[in-house]
């Protein structure tokens, strides 16, 4: 049967060869090409996202004593991660359901004491109230690290996601915007936290890029060989749980390497195509989901230019929740749960916690009710007519009180 995978960027098979042949010119024409999309003095390349999140916090904490990070309390598992690799509290902070951004009103009321640093949230290629933000955390003297793991592309007023606050990250895993089969950049946009990273990066990248890599490319660009091209999503890659969420924040530290920061520069010239593509495509299914009143729609605010990702939804009789993701999954549409706990439950890091943003019953609600949609290359008709049907068919007669 028919089957949707939940997320991916289709590698050329011209990409891949093109990245098997990259000699060490490749990580120096990556990062100039980064920092002319979001305006950044220095790029630094790593093997993940994590990995670029983890090396910026070493480098901050090593300029200044204080602790914790604050972090949406509904995020990807590898931020608090980050956080933890570098030897640093996680803070999480309530969000909105409605927008998947903090909740900036609490933010703003809560105690910032001993607060180094505040990640900004930008799921799904949904920008946050980045501006908003990073008057925050100018007021506090924190750093903003404006995490464009997901929204690379994304603009908010005009203004690349990535760009505000003094430091930025991207990640070019396999569920991101454009992939590189792994690999993340750390931007950055202050003097003294360069000097700081020009010391520490390479702790975070020592380890040699995994080998499988190469052989993962060589495989995929065989099959683009055949087919016109694939997904890049190469479960059987090292390191790679599909489907799952691991908390880990012992991961590994592979260089980026010649081969996937080619690959990235070349998918790199496709991103706004893509991000089109996918914008499109959550445009139709979103024309459907507006009249459901048995949803919530997160939406971009107003001056954003979302990126996105995947079409996230939540169900409001979070009853329900399972039992229609499961039905999008026999229907063969990769629609996923996302992240099975907001960070204040991740399983292990309760000794690395700060609840003073308690409670967070928005995170909580979000991580129930949560199902995203794929936006995937190749999607039909048919494939957004089975979508609606199945959404309908379940929710389509419940009448339900909005709590977002
Ligand atoms: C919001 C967010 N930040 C950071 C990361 C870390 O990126 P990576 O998977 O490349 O380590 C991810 C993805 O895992 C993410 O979704």
């Amino acid at each position: 049967m028919r089957k949707l995978p939940p997320v991916g960027t289709r590698l050329h098979g011209d990409e891949l060869w093109a990245a098997l042949r990259a000699d060490q010119t490749a990580p120096d024409e990556l990062c100039a090409k980064l920092s002319e999309r979001i305006p950044s003095e220095k790029v630094y390349l790593f093997g993940s996202g994590r990995a670029a999140l983890a090396a910026l916090l070493t480098a901050t904490s090593r300029l200044d004593s204080r602790k914790r990070v604050i972090v949406p309390a509904y995020t990807c598992w590898s931020v608090p991660a980050a956080i933890v690799r570098a030897g640093l509290i996680v803070v999480p902070a309530e969000i909105t359901p409605g927008t998947l951004d903090y909740d900036l009103e609490r933010l703003a009321r809560m105690d910032w004491k001993d607060v180094l640093a505040v990640v900004s949230p930008n799921l799904f290629g949904l920008p946050g109230d980045l501006t908003r933000l990073q008057g925050l955390a100018e007021a506090h003297d924190a750093l903003m690290i404006d995490d464009a793991a997901q929204a690379l592309g994304a603009s908010l007023r005009g203004y690349p996601v990535g760009g505000y606050g003094l430091a930025g990250i991207l990640s070019f895993g396999r569920g991101k915007n454009i992939t590189a089969l792994g690999g993340g950049a750390a931007l950055v946009r202050d003097e003294s936290i360069q000097k700081a990273m020009d010391e520490t990066a390479d702790e975070f990248r020592g380890e040699p890029a995994p080998p499988g890599i190469l052989a993962a490319m060589k495989g995929l660009a065989m099959g683009a060989a055949l087919s016109p091209s694939v997904y890049g999503l190469a479960s059987s890659m090292p390191g790679v749980v599909v489907g799952r969420t691991v908390y880990e924040p012992q991961f590994s530290t592979a260089a980026m390497g010649n081969a996937r920061a080619a690959l990235a520069s070349r998918v790199l010239e496709r991103l706004d195509a893509i991000n089109q593509r996918r914008g499109q495509l959550a445009e139709v299914l979103d024309r459907f989901l507006e009249q459901s009143k048995a949803i919530v729609l997160p939406k971009a605010r107003s001056g954003a230019v979302p990126a996105w990702l995947r079409r996230p939804l939540l169900v409001i009789d979070v009853s329900l929740r399972d039992e229609l993701l499961e039905a999008l999954q026999t229907a063969g549409i990769g629609a996923t749960a996302m992240y099975p706990q907001p960070v204040h439950k991740i399983p292990g890091i309760e000794g690395d916690l700060d609840l003073r943003g308690a409670p967070f019953d928005g995170a909580e609600r979000v991580a129930e009710s949560l199902i995203a949609l794929p936006l995937v290359e190749g999607m039909t008709k048919q494939d957004l007519e089975t979508i609606t049907r199945t959404i309908a068919k379940m929710l389509g007669r419940k009448r339900m009180s909005k709590w977002a």
